[in-house]
């Protein structure tokens, strides 16, 4: 895709379609808008009348221009309420544009937007998120492309001035974006840990990341009796992946990643039943997907801050060599687990993920982790349930993913509730009562951290869509990265 930022006045723009958008109440054709109206011969007023467009945000029109006119298509965006106006409503106005332009068979698209906040460099990085990541389409595993025919080539983003360097900062970060969603998309016969630490390699290689893969040998050296519990029923290699971004300066601050990674999981033992979605269960691997991606747009971004990307990378299988239920494993810090449930397997290969973590030295450590259907009961497909002690990390969290447009809300970390994860053979059991399941889920893992600054995203919910909506497609999201970026970029 090819985004220009250009001085072309909208009267003098020529092209397949021009997107217009329009605030709720407030459609009206004065100024540039009435004379462009004028030279389409009435097309605006026509359409708007025609289509009872009234500018609500979502909504959307679009006709063609008779005759030789040097615009083909016009395309009209509802923005809601001008006093209501978020960045996210701009991303979906372009998505919406470019998903029609592309319908209409369109190359060339020409944006007129109103800038947000008097930030024309956030409004054009947006247009460009919006529309990158509605159009992205994932082929990989089809026999032959489905998306073949007129593509959408060029976009200019008009009334904005000269964007280029907002544009290509947005692209990076949605390289990164989609990079999750296809590690996220990618079954578990195709996406294996093995490839998850190639992917790792090849995002080292690429930007100059460290890479350190610990094996199986050393996870049992530093004691890592939960990670390797979950990953002795696979016949496929674990592997615990940490990557090293440093800035060539001093860095400002240390931050680190950490993400669930399972490539697949069955329940293990408590085997998944059918109805429980066990088919859906590549996804399990969506907050290490996020962290690589975190990764990928770091390392070209290359802030001044020190990032550390990790995850322990395994399945959750059935074997003669399965844990049990019942089975007692001990953890890198020493702490013993009951496992009353194997399905509860995330939070075992987190908790020496996140003792490995600290011992890093970091400010701050954030997980991103698939880790209850508790919390997609809670808070539903769209939004990620947020865990932490610390009121400035949960702070600076949510106004990272309200700068990305991602839905997290800040759940408690009920102290009490950790009775229900009493064991009377070990220090705790792995599993919870079901009520407040995702609650017992962040507080088991608080377990694992002594005194850094640590909060917990579950993913569950927002990791995958059913249905298009907005710039995501049915499919795996990319969920996180762009939270994770501007969480990294805000220190
Ligand atoms: N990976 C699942 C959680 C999950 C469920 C992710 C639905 C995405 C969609 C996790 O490992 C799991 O199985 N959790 C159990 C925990 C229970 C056994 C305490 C769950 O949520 O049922
Ligand atoms: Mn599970
Ligand atoms: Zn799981």
């Amino acid at each position: 895709m090819d985004f220009r930022t250009t001085d072309t006045p909208l009267l003098e723009w020529t092209g397949d379609a021009l997107a217009l958008g329009f605030f709720e109440d407030a459609v009206e054709l004065t100024g540039d808008l009435a004379s462009l109206d004028e030279k389409l011969s009435g097309t605006l007023q026509e359409l708007i009348a025609d289509a009872e467009f009234k500018g609500k945000d979502g909504s959307s029109a679009v006709t063609r221009v008779g005759g030789s006119s040097p615009i083909r298509k016009i395309i009209l965006m509802g923005l809601g309420k001008l006093e209501s106006l978020k960045l996210e409503t701009l991303r979906r106005a372009a998505a919406s544009s470019a998903r029609l332009a592309k319908k209409q068979r369109c190359t060339t698209l020409g944006i007129y937007l109103p800038i947000w906040n008097a930030d024309p460099a956030a409004t054009a990085g947006a247009i460009a998120e919006g529309i990158e990541l509605a159009l992205h389409q994932d082929n990989r595993f089809k026999s032959e492309s489905e998306d073949k025919g007129v593509q959408l080539t060029q976009i200019d983003l008009l009334g904005l001035g000269e964007q280029s360097a907002a544009i290509a900062l947005s692209q990076k970060i949605i390289a990164g974006t989609i990079l999750a969603r296809e590690l996220v998309a990618a079954p578990a016969n195709a996406l294996t840990p093995i490839e998850m630490a190639e992917t790792a390699q090849a995002i080292a290689a690429e930007f100059g990341l460290q890479l350190e893969i610990l094996e199986k040998a050393e996870c049992e050296q530093l004691g890592m009796g939960a990670f390797l519990g979950v990953a002795q029923a696979s016949d496929l290699p674990p592997k615990f992946i940490h990557l090293t971004y440093t800035p060539s300066g001093t860095p400002r601050r240390k931050l680190a990643i950490v993400g669930k990674g399972l490539t697949f999981d069955s329940g293990g033992l408590n085997i998944k039943v059918a109805g429980s979605g066990i088919e859906m269960m590549k996804i399990d691997m969506g907050g290490a997907a996020a962290t690589l991606g975190a990764a990928k747009a770091i390392g070209a971004l290359k802030p001044d801050v020190e990032v550390h990307f990790i995850s322990a990378v395994t399945e959750n299988m059935i074997s003669g060599h399965a844990m049990r239920p019942g089975d007692i494993l001990k953890a890198s810090n020493g702490k013993t687990i009951e496992i009353n449930n194997t399905d509860a397997e995330g939070r075992l290969t987190l908790a020496d993920a996140l003792v490995f973590t600290e011992k890093l030295g970091v400010d701050a450590i954030v997980d991103l982790a698939t880790l209850t259907g508790a919390c997609v009961i809670a808070l539903g497909d769209d939004i990620a349930g947020l865990w932490s002690p610390d009121d400035a990390l949960a702070a600076d969290l949510l106004q990272a993913a309200e700068k990305a447009g991602e839905k997290v809300w800040r759940m408690p970390l009920e102290e009490r509730y950790f009775e229900g994860l009493k064991s009377p053979l070990a220090d705790m059991k792995n599993t919870g009562p079901r009520p407040g399941g995702s609650i017992t889920a962040a507080l088991f893992l608080k377990q694992f951290i002594k005194e850094t600054a640590w909060a917990h995203l579950d993913i569950a919910g927002p990791v995958w869509a059913d249905k298009e909506h907005g710039y995501n497609n049915v499919g795996a999201t990319g969920y996180g990265v762009r939270t994770l970026v501007q969480w990294v970029l805000g220190y």
